[in-house]
Order: C-alpha cells, then sequence, then structure tokens
C-alpha cells in the first residue's frame, strides 16, 4: 500500500470560477440557463496525509496553502478549494466529502534510512512519516532521517516549526546524534534565493553515507521546477562525493528509482 491522499471535492461553490471571469468580462451578458450547461463539472482536488495513523488513530490530519495568484488584469485571486476549506468553522459540523485514493509514496519500513525533501506543503507526507517513526522508536531499532525543508520566510511560513525541531533534539527521529538531520531553506529572507538545494549541497557528505548505506530519497512539493531541481542536486552531489564521472551519478539515480528508492509526489 502506499502512502495515501484524500481527495477532496465540494458542490457549494460550484459557479465561482466563472463568475469571477464574467465579472472581469461585464460586455458578456449570458443567459442563466446557457451558463448552467457550459460550466464544467469541479474537479476534485488531491492532498497528501500529513499524520499518522498510528500517532492519529481516529483522524487524518491535512496541511493545505490557501493557493493566491494575480491575473493579467492585475486582481488578486485564491484557490477556490483552498479557499473554501480554510473558511469551514470548525465550530459548526460541515460535511466535507473525501475519497483515499493511493499516493505515490510508499510508507517506508523502519529499517530504511530516509533523505526526505519537501518544501512549502510538501512537507506534509514527512510529518506523518516522522511521526510513524517516532512511535516505532519506542519498541524498535530506527534508521536514520534526514529531512530538507524550505519556506519563504523564517517567520510566515515555517509549517510544524516545533514540530520539526522537538524531533531534531538529541535521540529525536531527525537529530544527528541518531545520524539525521533537519535543514531548512528560507528562500526570501535574505536578496539571494536560498532552496533546498542548497542545503542538499551543503550536506553533501552525510547525503552520499546515507545513500551508500542504502538510504531511499523522497521528494514532495507544489513547485513545478523544484523535483527536477533536487534531482539534478543529487546527481551533482553523488559525483562529487564519489569521485565518479556526472554520466555514472545519473545511471545510480536511475538505478535506485528502478530499485523502487526514489520516490517524487509533486503538485503545482
Ligand atoms: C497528489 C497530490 C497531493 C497534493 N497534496 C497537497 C497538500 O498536501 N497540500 C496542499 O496545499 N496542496 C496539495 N495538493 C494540491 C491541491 O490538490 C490543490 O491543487 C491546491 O490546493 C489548489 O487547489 P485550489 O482549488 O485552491 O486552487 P485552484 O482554484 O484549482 O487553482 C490552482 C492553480 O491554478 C491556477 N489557476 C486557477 N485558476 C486560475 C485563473 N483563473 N487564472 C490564472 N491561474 C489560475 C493558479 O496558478 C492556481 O495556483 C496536492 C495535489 C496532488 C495532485
Ligand atoms: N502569501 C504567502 O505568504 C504564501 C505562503 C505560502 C504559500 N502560499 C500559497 O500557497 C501555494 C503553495 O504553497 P507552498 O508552501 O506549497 O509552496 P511555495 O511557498 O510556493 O514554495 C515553497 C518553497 O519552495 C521554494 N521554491 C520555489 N521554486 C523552487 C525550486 N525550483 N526548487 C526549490 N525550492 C523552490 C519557494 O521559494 P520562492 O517562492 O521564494 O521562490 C518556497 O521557499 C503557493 O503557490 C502560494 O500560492 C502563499
Amino acid at each position: 500500500m502506499h502512502f495515501p491522499s484524500v481527495s477532496v471535492h465540494y458542490l457549494a461553490m460550484f459557479f465561482i470560477l466563472v463568475i469571477q471571469v464574467l465579472r472581469d468580462f461585464p460586455s458578456v451578458n449570458m443567459p442563466f440557463e446557457w451558463l448552467v450547461q457550459l460550466v464544467p463539472p469541479l474537479k476534485t482536488r488531491a492532498f497528501s496525509i500529513s499524520s499518522s495513523l498510528s500517532a492519529h488513530p481516529k483522524q487524518v490530519h491535512l496541511t493545505v496553502s490557501v493557493v493566491t495568484w494575480t491575473t493579467p488584469f492585475k486582481r488578486k485571486r485564491s484557490g477556490l478549494c483552498s479557499t473554501w476549506l480554510s473558511k469551514l468553522d470548525p465550530e459548526l459540523c460541515i460535511f466535507v466529502p473525501v475519497w483515499f485514493i493511493k499516493g505515490s509514496l510508499p510508507p517506508p519500513p523502519p529499517s530504511l534510512p530516509l533523505i526526505l525533501v519537501g518544501p512549502g506543503t510538501g512537507c506534509a507526507p514527512f510529518r506523518g512519516f516522522v511521526e510513524e517513526r517516532a512511535i516505532q522508536s519506542a519498541t524498535q531499532e530506527i534508521a536514520p532521517v534526514v529531512f530538507f525543508f524550505g519556506c519563504r520566510n523564517e517567520e510566515n511560513d515555517y509549517l510544524y516549526r516545533d514540530f520539526w525541531l522537538s524531533h531534531a533534539q538529541d535521540g529525536g527521529v531527525l537529530s544527528e546524534t541518531k545520524g539525521g538531520g533537519f535543514y531548512v531553506a528560507f528562500s526570501r529572507d535574505q536578496p539571494q534565493k536560498v532552496y533546498v538545494q542548497h542545503k542538499i549541497r551543503e550536506h553533501s557528505e552525510r547525503v552520499w553515507k546515507l545513500l551508500s548505506e542504502g538510504a531511499a530519497i523522497y521528494v514532495a512539493g507544489s513547485s513545478t521546477k523544484m523535483p527536477s531541481d533536487a534531482l539534478s542536486t543529487f546527481e551533482e552531489v553523488i559525483s562529487k562525493e564519489s569521485g565518479a564521472p556526472r554520466e555514472a551519478a545519473v545511471r545510480w539515480l536511475r538505478a535506485l528509482e528502478k530499485a523502487g528508492k526514489y520516490h517524487v509526489e509533486a503538485w503545482s
């Protein structure tokens, strides 16, 4: 079984997107019946499950960012489903239809060393992984976990800061004393962008050591370019640390993927 995602469907905001377009173009005078025929059904939205079933047997946690963008007409817009979810009142009992679908990240066995790369909401599945490992560590030996996280600013969108930091302390799942690590890239806290790739390069020795010991790589996140940039950084790191040419590093990572030890779950 792969680490699952939740798919959310909602009907209440069926017309909102079309209404936004009609507002941008007020000269379009469309009869309501035409509108109903034209509007396609809303697609469902997938969300990675960000909790471990062992830690929260009767709950499913999601980590959702409210998506925002500016239209060519310079209007601020926000994503339909993420905005709707953010406005739900937890005090009210609201029915949200959800489905569980198979995700693309298989749950790792406790003995498998892990290199996790999850900027932004990409941290969602890895919060579940770390919770699961923390529970497993009470009764058995667990392999090291290194997590590369990234966000825009330390002050504004450092998701689950206390959670990661507590697991990175001595003896924790992400602690260096246990062979793991937790490294954060704040992309907008200085004039030059700093991304997870920079942190992977900074810790190239540790990354190569874990890979040599049989680690699997998991990459998740919302940026379109991030997964390919991360892959190319791993190629660079493997080539540098092993002393092999870049082509050999590319083949090495292909073999890792074939062996079911390089996983990506990305969305944009
Ligand atoms: C496997 C998987 C796992 C995922 N896990 C997570 C997760 O854990 N957390 C999370 O937050 N998200 C996750 N997502 C993304 C999530 O499914 C949604 O895509 C996201 O929440 C945005 O949905 P929305 O309805 O709010 O935005 P939408 O309304 O669908 O808009 C999304 C994007 O479409 C573009 N867009 C839409 N309309 C316009 C327009 N009129 N003009 C210009 N651009 C437009 C914008 O670029 C915008 O960013 C995941 C996706 C997948 C496939
Ligand atoms: N308004 C806000 O403060 C805010 C904050 C978070 C999210 N959001 C909304 O929520 C959506 C999803 O958010 P998210 O948190 O999952 O993602 P995100 O904030 O868009 O990205 C997460 C981190 O990844 C960085 N990044 C961008 N391209 C990268 C690349 N090629 N390689 C490595 N890292 C890269 C981003 O840096 P840069 O973006 O600096 O390049 C950021 O630091 C966003 O697109 C946005 O619409 C808004």
